[in-house]
């Protein structure tokens, strides 16, 4: 990796990651199975994305004597799937932590300033309170995933982390030097885009793929 802030850059190659991903590249791989592999990619990555949560000490009554355990201290999730190829992740998130809520976030292309905004926002009422994890399959250019951390820091979010399956570098770079305090978690790093904005070599359309649009 060569990127300033690379700190903030977790790459999430696990052996059975990379496995997976090869499947989800290939272009025959059907619509069902497709799906099940980006639910399981993020259930994988989300090991990675609560790594840091803080833990306490309880005491469990085993059936042969007190053990001293650790739980996950009630810190508050909230998943923030960008519509609509993040909705294929938010399965696998929840896998792992089923209390997390979770907010829609739509984005469309404002004909006017040529950038992305949001057209559609469900977020949980608390969402300011919570640590925020937004999951979108594919960072190309960043520019969603910029609207969206921009969106939600408006809302007075401070905990955030953006969850992708593909990023090219020129997303990630966009999102590091936009943001002081987003993590990037990605379970590959590809070579850039072409001239239409695809990931190369990518995975092609990842919200067709997933919802067989194609
Ligand atoms: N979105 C996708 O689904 N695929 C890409 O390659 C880039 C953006």
């Amino acid at each position: 990796m060569a990127f300033e802030n690379e700190e903030r850059v977790v790459l999430v190659d696990h052996p059975m990651v990379q496995h997976k991903l090869a499947i989800l590249r290939d272009k025959t791989t059907p619509s069902k199975q497709f799906r099940e592999l980006v639910r399981e990619l993020a259930m994988f990555e989300t090991f990675e994305v609560t790594r840091d949560l803080p833990l306490e000490e309880v005491f469990v009554e085993t059936p042969v004597a007190e053990a001293k355990c650790k739980i996950v201290k009630g810190r508050k999730m909230a998943i923030v799937p960008i519509l609509r190829a993040g909705l294929g992740m938010v399965e696998g998130v929840l896998d792992l932590v089923p209390a997390a809520c979770v907010g829609h976030l739509g984005m469309e292309r404002d004909e006017q300033t040529h950038r992305p905004r949001e057209y559609y926002a469900k977020m949980p009422k608390d969402i300011a309170d919570r640590d925020v994890l937004i999951v979108d399959p594919m960072l190309a250019t960043g520019g969603s995933s910029l609207a969206a951390i921009e969106y939600l820091r408006e809302c007075g979010v401070k905990s955030l982390k953006l969850m992708v399956l593909v990023a090219a570098p020129e997303g990630i770079r966009a999102v590091l030097d936009a943001d002081p305090d987003v993590t990037v978690y990605t379970c590959a790093i590809d070579d850039g885009l072409n001239d239409a904005a695809y990931i190369v070599p990518g995975l092609g359309d990842a919200g067709d793929r997933i919802f067989g649009t194609k």
